[in-house]
């Protein structure tokens, strides 16, 4: 007995020596030392921020996600019934093709360029289906490293902050043109076009569709027309982000305005889409990235190598909210119960901007906060300085991103009244 003590002790002992003695070869010189803690990400970071804060009269401002009036997530009615259906029908959870779901990707093109379009008619569009907007980026940007020769990526200043590290990532690289003028917080429209009319010869150039993230200002149509103009006349490649389609007017056509002129103006061009906010699907991740081609033949090229892109990445997208999607898009009840959703949103937003620069006025500040009302979408790009910034987040709980950047659809008529009130605090 003693002796089998002893045995189990000493291997005890052994053991634990070898796991010390493991410990301590691994420790000084540990696989990961040299990782440096990482800064929290701009936007997601406020949120964290946010959670921390204890006064009940706070607000965040920074993250992009629709909130109703009462400032709770909002789960679109027309979502709610598309998912009755679904759980009636007799749908499988098998793998989607690599590509997605071939009905969620032609309703998504068709949503974007409109029905009647020659591009569906002529299938000249190469469409798969993307993990949400940012996937779809991310798509785009490996198919333009691999295959398009100038690897120059042009993004307007500012723009959405990941922009910046999806097209790095990919391997591009990133450079801007002019877009937003401090100054009016308007378009600054001849430094757009002064910049765009000297980017090289078979650059890209990404362009925001509607609602502009973060500045919320968008060029008019003709001014639309004469970017257009310009890069075709330089021979540059539209890649437009939309991911506001419906968001910026209510209305689902006058936001993919600028798309469909680029294709009448006779561009190819490639396209990212979400679903995140005009259904309010923001963690079922629907999206999709298209190439407009030349033809059928080379849309067809163009897919079998997006396949072969995405294969590696993540095999295939989830198929849940891509089938919502296409539940809401293909049923015309739904569609159009969808349709008043998404104005109803964009309309909530419009009035919250109205009232948060009426309510400005009525606390006395002597700005000129017009911006507010004239831009347009989800963001406002307040023009608020970094000092206002902080002190609207340290001593009256306002959360924002850093630029000054707030989202209106996160306020309500419960919080309109104190965010004028240190909004005016702040700045007078
Ligand atoms: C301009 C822009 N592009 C793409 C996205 C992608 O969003 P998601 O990946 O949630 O669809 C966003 C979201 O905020 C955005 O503002």
């Amino acid at each position: 007995m003693a002796l089998q003590k002893s045995l189990v002790l000493s291997s005890l002992v052994r053991n634990s020596t070898r796991t010390a003695s493991v410990v301590l070869q691994t420790r000084p010189g540990s696989w990961w030392t040299g990782v440096e803690m990482g800064p929290p990400d701009p936007i997601l970071g406020v949120t964290e921020a946010f959670k921390r804060d204890d006064n009940p009269k706070k607000i965040n401002l920074g993250a992009g996600a629709y909130r109703d009036d009462n400032g709770k997530p909002f789960v679109l009615p027309s979502v709610k019934k598309a998912e009755k259906i679904m759980s009636e029908g007799n749908f499988d959870k098998e793998y989607a093709p690599i590509g997605g779901l071939a009905d969620f990707c032609n309703e998504a093109a068709r949503l974007a360029f409109g029905n009647d379009s020659p591009v569906l008619a002529e299938k000249r569009n190469a469409t798969v289906q993307g993990i949400s907007g940012t996937g779809s980026l991310r798509i785009g940007g490996a198919f333009f490293n691999k295959f398009m020769g100038n690897k120059d990526f042009y993004l307007p200043t500012p723009t959405w902050g990941n922009h910046i590290p999806i097209f790095g990532h990919s391997g591009l690289n990133v450079k801007s043109y002019r877009y937003y003028n401090p100054a009016t917080c308007g378009l600054d429209f001849e430094g757009a076009i002064a910049d765009i009319s000297k980017i090289p010869e078979g650059s890209t150039v990404v362009l925001h569709a509607c609602a502009h993230n973060p500045t919320g200002v968008d060029p008019k149509p003709e001014q639309w027309k004469e970017i257009s103009k310009v890069m075709k006349d330089r021979k540059l490649y539209p890649f437009f982000d939309m991911a506001y389609q419906g968001f910026a007017t209510g209305n689902v056509d006058g936001d993919a305005f600028a798309v469909r002129q680029f294709i009448e103006d006779g561009h190819d061009l490639a396209l990212c889409q979400s679903f995140a906010k005009n259904m309010g699907l923001y963690g079922e991740r629907a999206g999709a990235f298209t190439l407009v081609c030349k033809d059928k033949e080379e849309a067809d090229r163009c897919m079998s190598q997006l396949k072969i892109i995405i294969r590696p990445m993540y095999s295939n997208p989830p198929i849940h909210g891509a089938r919502i999607v296409t539940t809401i898009l293909t049923n015309p009840e739904l569609r159009k119960e969808w349709l008043v959703d998404v104005k109803g949103m964009a309309d909530r937003i419009i009035s919250m901007r109205e009232q948060l620069t009426a309510n400005l006025k009525k606390e006395g500040s002597s700005c000129n906060w017009s911006h507010i009302i004239d831009q347009i979408g989800m963001f406002c790009f307040t023009g608020l300085k970094p000092d206002q910034v902080a002190s609207l987040t340290n001593d009256y709980s306002v959360y924002l991103t850093k630029d000054g950047r707030i989202s209106v659809a996160s306020i309500s008529s419960k919080n309109v009244d104190y965010l004028a009130y240190a909004m005016h605090q702040v700045t007078k």
